[in-house]
């Protein structure tokens, strides 16, 4: 057992938590969207207009705020006029990213804004910029947001939606310095200036403009967006890291020693080192935080479950990967100054899905758990939260684990700690101390197991919460945190 002092102050405001940091990614890749949540409205499987309804109570459930669409690579090759009108008429095309099947279009821009209306989230919507055009996203923008008349409202109107829908995050491109285009910073930075200069803001809509931003550690492609983009056009840049320790043995997700579960955590600790750089380069040309790091893809990524599609991207999900996310989404609230929005890759059924379909079947993951446990964090301000900490494993170019994760929050005059062990073997025994706040005791949450712990389809309850035991006293704060536990604490 190791002891830990815990500071929080309340009076000590980091920033405020955008609920977009709680954000989910869903693409046109594998079961997705098709079977994971738009099976047809001729589906035996309970929907709305083709929409899983399984799935949308469940994203309701733990407050989805955002989600992003259509990729992802898939957003550089997507044509959106192909996903519009009848179904039958639509154009087929090749998914080349993802399997090289056959996408239908029957899932298309009014079918996903109807999606975002049954989860009550915001929609972000990712232009093409790799092999699309200026004239293609502007009429886009007018489609889905102008209310006056012009080709693209008529042709909207004879879609079925008379009235304009409301869409705030547009990005502009994805990975254009890989699969959206393989171009250079520079590049890139004077084609956003042409692509944004033709994203209007139609009828009242206000676009909040994001920019492809770099890869894990590009710091050169952040210095030169941050050189080169006018504040006043761009509301985010748009970082994009997956904790993968080796790209050429990606590893199981559910068969893992414990070696490979300290190297997987060093990798999504790795994101504190990202945001806290990226940042530092941010603050130099933007100390006004004016523009936002919006992290819109993250997570775990393996080999694809044996026997399935290695184009699906389909694997399952334990308590590592849980721990993963405490860690991550605790790394994005204490940096919530400059993270305004995160988005999980991806929502369901590929890479670090927090829901998983088999036919009529649904199931939770860990990471859906966690998203749960840390939803009262969304729209609070993040406060002080400190610990000394306990290094668990210490490896090179600041790859490593501390055993005690936390962050914060506090909102409508409630406290919300989330905390997690990361080690394996030992508890960690808390004694927290706040100041600035006082109150009782409302409620305590647990979400703990053996590390390769899943549920399954035959098993859908293994990984669940469970009500946990806190003490909190004249302002002292008392937690055991057993090995490998995510806990989420409120104070009223
Ligand atoms: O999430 C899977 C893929 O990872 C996305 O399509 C792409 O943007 C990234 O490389």
């Amino acid at each position: 057992m190791k002891e830990f002092h815990l500071l929080i102050n309340a009076e000590d405001v980091l920033g405020h938590i955008n609920p977009e940091i709680y954000g989910h990614f869903s693409e046109h890749l594998g079961h997705c969207i098709y079977e994971g949540i738009y099976v047809g409205e001729d589906s035996k499987i309970p929907n709305i207009h083709g929409i899983r309804k399984d799935v949308v109570d469940a994203l309701k459930a733990i407050r989805v705020p955002v989600l992003r669409w259509p990729g992802g690579c898939f957003a550089d090759e997507y044509h959106w006029k192909d996903g519009i009108g009848k179904k039958s008429s639509r154009k087929k095309m090749i998914n080349t990213n993802w399997g090289g099947l056959v996408e239908d279009n029957s899932f298309g821009t009014h079918e996903f804004m109807e999606l975002c209306e049954l989860i009550g989230c915001e929609p972000y919507i990712t232009g093409n910029v790799g092999s699309g055009n200026v004239r293609e996203m502007t009429e886009w923008i007018e489609y889905m947001t102008f209310d006056g008349i012009s080709p693209m409202t008529e042709l909207r109107r004879e879609n079925g939606q008379n009235t304009p829908w409301k869409l705030k995050y547009f990005g502009i491109g994805n990975e254009n310095w890989g699969g959206g285009g393989t171009m250079r910073a520079e590049y890139y930075a004077d084609l956003y200036r042409q692509y944004q200069t033709f994203c209007k803001n139609y009828s009242g809509n206000e676009l909040w403009k994001i920019a492809c931003g770099p890869s894990a550690n590009d710091y050169h492609w952040t210095e030169v967006m941050m050189q080169q983009l006018q504040k006043e056009h761009t509301k985010g840049i748009a970082l994009h890291y997956y904790c993968v320790p080796d790209w050429n043995a990606k590893g199981s997700a559910a068969e893992f020693t414990e070696d490979e579960y300290y190297t997987l955590l060093s990798y999504a600790n790795y994101m504190e080192t990202l945001v806290t750089r990226h940042s530092e380069i941010m603050n130099r040309y933007d100390p006004e935080h004016t523009i936002g790091l919006v992290v819109d893809e993250w997570g775990c990524w393996y080999e694809v479950e044996p026997g399935t599609n290695p184009g699906f991207l389909y694997q399952q999900n334990t308590m590592r990967d849980a721990i993963v996310a405490a860690l991550n989404l605790n790394i994005f609230n204490r940096h919530s100054k400059r993270v305004i929005m995160a988005n999980i890759a991806q929502v369901v059924n590929v890479l670090q899905a927090v829901i998983l379909t088999e036919n009529e079947k649904m199931i939770l993951t860990p990471t859906y758990h966690v998203f749960d446990l840390y939803k009262e964090h969304q729209g609070g301000d993040a406060v002080y939260c400190y610990h000394p900490n306990i290094t668990l494993y210490d490896g090179t170019n600041d790859h490593n684990v501390p055993m005690l994760s936390s962050s914060a929050s506090i909102k409508n005059d409630v406290m919300t700690i989330t905390l997690a062990n990361c080690s394996l073997h030992e508890e960690a025994e808390l004694h927290g101390q706040i100041y600035g706040f006082h109150g009782t005791l409302g409620s305590a949450r647990i979400l703990t197991n053996e590390v390769h712990a899943h549920n399954t389809f035959d098993s859908p309850d293994t990984v669940h919460i469970e009500p946990y035991t806190v003490e909190y006293k004249d302002n002292h704060l008392h937690v055991s945190l057993p090995p490998c536990s995510v806990v989420e604490i409120n104070l009223h």
